[in-house]
């Protein structure tokens, strides 16, 4: 008889508010209180879901005999985050098929031309910091990414539209987390963002806009499906919203990326003697240590026991990953930002998981995690060697229970100026 055992439970007929009231700590919390990586809740209506965390847990997570997305995340997260239908949402060939699609955007030469066009960017942009008093560093880069996101994806984009379509591109993922008017800030920002770009789908289509070949608004309105169809324009909108949204993204790891400078003023003389090497370790550790993603959801495909318990098909699957990127089983000292941990680490694909696990093409992970390496690198470079700033007083908290986290002030510096 396989063995089987009853796994705890968090009791109470629904615990969404207990889980918004703990955020990023909602399973850690209970994994402490258990002793186990796996524990019983209900959320969202009283579904019943089971939460899991560490390694052997995003084994089983990425299986995807065992694990189906779709119908998986809660309605909020496809009016705000993802958009309906997409990739997000999809299971087997069609989404290995719709995979290969943002695989292709990633090569090395794309790349290099994203890394020139940011380094071009910034260049810009920090004449205009050298005649500012305060520059708000979060702000700042929403906007740097937006221009560089949409140049990369060949979105044409006028100067004064700018600010808008940063606005809400940021908002698609600041409302997600979000109830009353932030959230809705993001449902009407998402309508006028996929309303923006199904219009430019149909130019390209008829000819009046002719964008690269090579970028993600060519590929994708000519993307043909599984069966040799093209995708309707509305899908295309939602899938290029999923490249330049997450790009604009990056902010916030930016934005922590100048917190752990402040934080560890160590730090920074390190990154000046080592170069690029420690600047990998660094930029590791961020992803690692600050809060991001808290958690990835699945529903049960086909009923299957793992760790003692019947995972029956449908049940909600939670997977920890804050928890798991500071798993005491894992990571020595999980609360101690410390590069080094990186040095002569072997690749993993289940321990680490800032953006997903698992395989890239056949998986669900994360297909802009180079490119948010290389962003976050680009930056860093820019903030360690290229100017001098002061950081004012200012409230640095982060919440552990705002999706997303960002420190309270966004990340302020003056008097800039670039180092001789
Ligand atoms: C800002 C930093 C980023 C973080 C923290 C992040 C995090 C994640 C996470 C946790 C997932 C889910 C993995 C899963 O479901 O198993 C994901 C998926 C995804 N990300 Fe990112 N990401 C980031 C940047 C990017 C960038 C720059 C792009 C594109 C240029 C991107 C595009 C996507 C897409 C399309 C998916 C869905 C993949 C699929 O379902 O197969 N992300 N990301």
């Amino acid at each position: 008889m396989p063995y089987r055992e009853q796994i705890p439970i968090d009791k109470g007929i629904d615990n969404t508010a207990k889980l918004l009231l703990e955020g990023y700590n909602y399973i850690t919390n209970r994994r402490k209180k258990y002793g186990r990586d796996i524990f019983e809740t209900r959320i969202l209506g009283g579904q019943k879901a089971i939460c899991i965390a560490g390694e052997e847990a995003v084994k089983t997570f990425y299986d995807e005999e065992k694990l189906i997305r779709h119908g998986a995340a809660p309605k909020r997260v496809r009016q705000t985050l993802f958009g309906e239908h997409a990739v997000q949402t999809m299971d087997g060939d069609k989404h290995r098929h719709r995979k290969e699609l943002f695989m292709s955007l990633m090569s090395k030469e794309r790349l290099e031309d994203l890394r020139k066009l940011l380094e071009s960017q910034i260049e810009i942009t920090l004449a205009k910091w050298t005649t500012q008093h305060k520059v708000v560093i979060y702000k700042e880069m929403v906007q740097v990414l937006t221009m560089v996101a949409c140049v990369w994806s060949g979105i044409p984009l006028e100067e004064n539209e700018v600010e808008k379509r940063a606005n809400q591109l940021e908002a698609l993922f600041d409302s997600v987390g979000a109830i009353g008017p932030r959230h809705w800030k993001g449902r009407t920002s998402r309508n006028l963002a996929e309303a923006w770009l199904r219009a430019m789908v149909a130019q390209v289509r008829s000819g009046e806009i002719n964008p690269p070949n090579e970028t993600a608004l060519y590929k994708m309105s000519w993307y043909q499906d599984k069966n040799g169809k093209l995708l309707n324009e509305q899908i295309v909108a939602v899938e290029l919203l999923n490249i330049i949204r997450p790009i604009v993204a990056v902010s916030v790891y930016i934005t922590f990326e100048a917190l752990a400078l402040h934080e560890h003023p160590k730090e920074k003389e390190k990154l000046q003697q080592k170069g690029e090497e420690y600047a990998e370790l660094f930029i590791q550790e961020v992803r690692r240590y600050y809060p991001f993603f808290p958690v990835l959801t699945a529903k049960v495909r086909e009923d299957f026991l793992w760790n003692g318990h019947d995972f029956k098909k449908g049940n909600l699957v939670l997977l920890d990953i804050y928890g798991t990127n500071h798993h005491p089983d894992i990571w020595e000292k999980p609360h101690l930002f410390h590069p080094e941990r990186f040095k002569n680490r072997e690749e993993n694909f289940y321990d680490f998981i800032p953006q997903g696990g698992g395989d890239y093409y056949r998986g669900h992970r994360c297909p802009g995690e180079w490119l948010t390496i290389e962003v976050m690198k680009v930056v860093l470079n820019f903030l360690v060697n290229n100017i001098e700033y002061i950081v004012p007083k200012q409230d640095l908290q982060y919440s552990m229970v705002r999706f997303p986290s960002l420190p309270k002030s966004r990340f302020v510096i003056s008097d800039v100026k670039r180092r001789s």
